[in-house]
């Protein structure tokens, strides 16, 4: 398993680490982490990939920009750019196109999906990890969070990839869990401002996608 020294107190670091195993990222991959916020992907991208490698943070909030130049300091690797997903366009294809918890956030996720894989160079690969909040429980009751337009989208998101015309190589869900005091009940409060005391969670499943682009356009 990738150690990823970078993602601080993420709570969904472990399924991260299992994408880049099953993915096979190593030194001088050129990257995209698409919705970068904060940069916790992308510094662990950049981990990987070395200083002969490179990572383009995408993200449409220019504050991004500044948080991602914070987390990513130490990295000459990392470049922050201020662009939307679906308006995506880099200075070089990538071997690599990553996306966490943006698809839910953006008004067609699809369409996201498609210029995701447009930035990927022929035999690339497109990367997502994306939730299906209502499968989240708390004391084990449905997690529901209201707020981005695709809660669940997660649970399309082989279908997506298919659709956007890439072989999907992989795919599985994975779900952070525990009870009591933790990182896990601390994530769940910040998520939804409700402290669930000594309620199990579980937090809302990821699931992520392995595409793989056609060798020839
Ligand atoms: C929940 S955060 C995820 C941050 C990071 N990917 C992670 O997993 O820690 C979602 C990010 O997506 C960005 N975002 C939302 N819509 C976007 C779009 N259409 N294009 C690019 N970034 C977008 C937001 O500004 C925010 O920084």
């Amino acid at each position: 398993m990738a150690t990823l020294k970078g993602l601080r107190d993420d709570v969904y670091r472990r399924p991260l680490a299992t994408a880049i195993d099953r993915l096979g990222l190593g030194p001088g991959w050129r990257c995209v982490d698409v919705g970068a916020g904060g940069g916790d992907v992308s510094v662990a991208l950049a981990e990987v990939v070395g200083q002969r490698g490179r990572v383009y943070a995408v993200d449409s909030d220019p504050a991004a920009r500044d948080e991602v130049a914070r987390a990513a300091a130490a990295y000459s690797q990392v470049i922050a750019i201020t662009q939307a997903g679906e308006d995506l366009l880099l200075p070089e294809p990538v071997d690599l196109a990553f996306c966490r918890f943006l698809l839910l956030h953006v008004a067609d996720p699809r369409l996201v999906l498609e210029r995701m894989a447009r930035a990927v160079r022929p035999g690339g690969w497109v990367v997502a990890q994306e939730p299906i909040t209502s499968a989240g429980r708390v004391g084990g009751s449905p997690l529901s969070m209201p707020g981005p337009p695709h809660p669940d989208v997660g649970a399309v998101l082989p279908a997506f990839v298919r659709d956007v015309g890439l072989e999907l190589v992989d795919a599985w869900a994975e779900a952070p869990a525990g009870v009591g005091p933790g990182p896990v009940s601390g994530y769940l409060a910040s998520l939804t401002g409700v402290d669930p005391g000594d309620d199990p969670v579980v937090l809302p499943p990821l699931v992520t996608v392995l595409g793989k682009k056609p060798d020839q356009d």
